[in-house]
């Protein structure tokens, strides 16, 4: 029987596909917009990068490629047995370059991000008291609008903060790319499981 996979539509897709192919793994091309395609043995779903984690752990797709950050965030319960090595990035609270807002002297923080739950966490371990507003995206302009005095959000060169007037704080958590697997597949599954797994292992 076919394995399902589920592969982010986002930032993961340029390196999930550099991977299969470096893997001599299927991996579909051009194929206009579908989301659901069956490619010699495997089946592919393109999803959004927070669903990834949903389908894998539904056991609607046996396994996925998700980031970390996105794992955390979501807390799924699927097993992550290899670090697929790109899409590396870190989650940094970050707060405007000028203002002299100081996150760790106030005694509360309003907090704009896309990653709620690890925000809320992240604060609480800190003893700091947070109202977290959950945004979908362009986190970095809420708190030069008045929305939010610090945000919690995934850096990469660190462009986008810079051109919007942000600097790091303090990293939340650093994060790549992750192949994670249903935990039914991995026993029903695991001869199929087992040698998807070893081929991407040799190509990481
Ligand atoms: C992500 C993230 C930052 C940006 C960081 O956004 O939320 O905005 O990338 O990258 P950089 O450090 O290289 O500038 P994404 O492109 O996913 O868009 P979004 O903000 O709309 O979610």
């Amino acid at each position: 029987m076919t394995l399902t996979v589920a592969l982010s539509k986002g930032k993961l897709l340029q390196g999930s596909e550099a991977l299969f192919r470096r893997a001599g793994l299927p991996f579909p091309g051009e194929e206009g917009r579908r989301l659901v395609v069956p490619l010699d043995g495997l089946r592919f779903l393109f999803v959004k990068d927070a669903d990834v984690p949903t389908y894998v752990e539904h056991g609607v797709a046996d396994c996925g490629v998700a980031g970390r950050d996105v794992l955390l965030e979501t807390g799924s319960d699927v097993y992550e047995p290899l670090d697929l090595g790109f899409g590396r990035c870190r989650l940094v609270v970050a707060s405007p370059r000028s203002g002299g807002f100081d996150v760790h002297a106030a005694s509360s923080v309003r907090v704009a991000t896309k990653y709620p739950r690890v925000t809320a966490r992240h604060f609480l371990g800190h003893g700091i008291s947070a109202e977290v507003v959950t945004l979908a995206g362009s986190v970095e302009i809420a708190p030069g609008l008045g929305l939010a005095d610090c945000i919690v959000d995934v850096v990469e060169t660190g462009r986008t903060l810079e051109e919007n007037g942000l600097a790091v704080v303090e990293e939340v958590a650093a994060s790549s790319a992750r192949l994670i697997v249903n935990r039914a597949s991995s026993h029903s599954r695991r001869a199929d499981v087992s040698r998807l797994l070893d081929t991407l292992r040799a190509a990481v």
